[in-house]
């Protein structure tokens, strides 16, 4: 895909990585729209990139994506690609009952990882037909092509994400719209600084962030249409030639 002269709406891009993403293609010459929840670091997003378009959004919530929707088309008609990005990641150990959750809260991660993109894409997707150099970017995890047990939930919406990724770009096949999957290996951001930690996946160093969402934006711009920075190519690579053996690796944690 172009990689300049896009009108981009990006999920959660308030922190990490969609914030990198909203910086660097802000730099090629891109309009830049991102939503987030929180109030505070909406704010100290229009402090870093006070060209962004921000809108305060929950994808986890059906009626704010219409609102979203048409609030965002409204002021940006051209808009031509989506990058579903927000995702949320916590440690639940299923087999404690004292941490067990409530059945609302359990499958937060479905909701936000998940269900928000399917949404997202429905919602947006007979604009995006319209549009020329149209693409949509699923951000799942290197984690979608095997799990960290200790995030099974997690674990289970993005592996959700990489197949509903695979049929839609089945389906858009005969459409303008780009279907590109990204999956991050473990990446320096704020998702690592609350309920998971990096040392919950002790050995693995985490990729800069801004290295990251370079590397991405180079496979987009090759048409690249699964991106699998760093060391999630390996990850898939052995989630298929010795499944048991990355399985009993990531279950140390
Ligand atoms: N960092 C990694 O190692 C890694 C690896 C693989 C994949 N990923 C994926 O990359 C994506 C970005 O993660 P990150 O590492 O950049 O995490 P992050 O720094 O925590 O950023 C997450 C962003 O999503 C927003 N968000 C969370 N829930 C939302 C919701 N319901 N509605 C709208 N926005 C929401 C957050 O803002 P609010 O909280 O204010 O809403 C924030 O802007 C996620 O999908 C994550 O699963 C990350």
């Amino acid at each position: 895909m172009k990689i300049s002269g896009n009108a981009i709406l990006i999920t959660g891009g308030t922190s990490g990585i969609g914030l990198e993403f909203a910086i660097q293609f802000l730099e090629r010459d891109n309009t830049v729209i991102i939503t987030g929840r929180d109030q505070h670091k909406i704010e100290e997003a229009r402090k870093r990139v006070p060209e962004a378009h921000i809108f305060q959004s929950d994808v986890s919530d059906v009626r704010a994506i219409p609102l979203l929707f048409h609030e965002v088309i409204q002021k940006f008609p051209k808009l031509n690609v989506l990058i579903n990005n927000a995702g949320i990641m916590r440690k639940i150990n299923l087999a404690r009952d004292e941490e067990q959750k409530d059945l609302q809260d359990i499958s937060r991660e479905i909701e936000t990882d998940l269900v928000g993109p399917i949404r997202m894409v429905q919602q947006f997707l007979p604009h995006l037909k319209r549009q020329e150099n149209a693409a949509i970017v699923n951000v799942s995890s290197g984690l979608a092509f095997v799990p960290l047990p200790i995030a099974p939930i997690y674990c289970a919406a993005k592996a959700g994400l990489h197949s509903f990724t695979q049929s839609l770009r089945v389906q858009l096949k005969g459409t303008k719209i780009k279907v590109f999957e990204l999956a991050p290996p473990m990446t320096q951001t704020p998702l690592f600084a609350g309920d998971m930690r990096a040392g919950d996946v002790k050995g693995v160093r985490m990729m800069d962030v801004s290295r990251m969402v370079n590397a991405a934006i180079q496979g987009l711009a090759e048409d690249r249409l699964e991106i699998r920075p760093g060391k999630s190519n390996m990850l898939k690579l052995m989630s298929r030639v010795a499944p048991q053996f990355i399985l009993n690796r990531l279950s140390k944690a």
